[in-house]
């Protein structure tokens, strides 16, 4: 696991973007943190690291999905936190998305299962502008370019 502390909403831009490299189709990004913890910046870097223009992230809350094409992969941007129904979230064939680009969740909590073979970053508030930031990667899809994992 990688702890990392940020100190501006650049800065966990920042994270996200050197995240961006190493994932591949397939790779499953699932963001945990409080409202404002700062997910959705996370996401903007994680797009801009894709190629993607960071400005088309938004939070898409009454979306629940939002498709970000133009980048090296597509990226699928899920925030779920508004998802009453368990069953919405199958209708959303997240699964089948993930198979051709990075798919970045916000609030998985709300997922009836969690998808085993994902990048965890979990974004905590330290006061004021202040984040820690935990990442483990995932076990079964290694972040190709992460120096700690070389060694595969
Ligand atoms: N170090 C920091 N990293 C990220 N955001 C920060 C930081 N410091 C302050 N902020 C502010 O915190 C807010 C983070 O908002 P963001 O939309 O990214 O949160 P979120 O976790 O996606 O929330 P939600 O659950 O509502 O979607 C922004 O207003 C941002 O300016
Ligand atoms: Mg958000």
């Amino acid at each position: 696991m990688t702890t990392l502390i940020t100190h501006s909403e650049a800065e966990t831009g920042a994270a996200g973007r050197a995240l961006a490299p190493g994932l591949s189709p397939g790779s499953v990004v699932l963001l945990f943190g409080d409202l404002g913890a700062g997910k959705t910046a996370f996401v903007r870097g994680l797009a801009e690291g894709l190629g993607i223009d960071p400005a088309e992230v938004s939070s898409p809350t009454f979306t629940l999905l939002q498709e970000y094409r133009g980048g090296r992969i597509p990226l699928f941007h899920a925030d779920l936190y508004r998802l009453n129904d368990a069953r919405e979230v199958e209708d959303l064939g997240l699964e089948e998305l993930a198979a051709d680009g990075v798919l970045a969740i916000e609030w998985p909590e709300k997922l009836p299962r969690r998808p085993s073979g994902s990048i965890r970053v979990r974004i905590e508030d330290a006061g004021d502008e202040t984040r820690t930031i935990h990442i483990t990667p995932s076990p079964t899809h290694p972040i190709t370019t992460s120096p700690t994992h070389s060694d595969r």
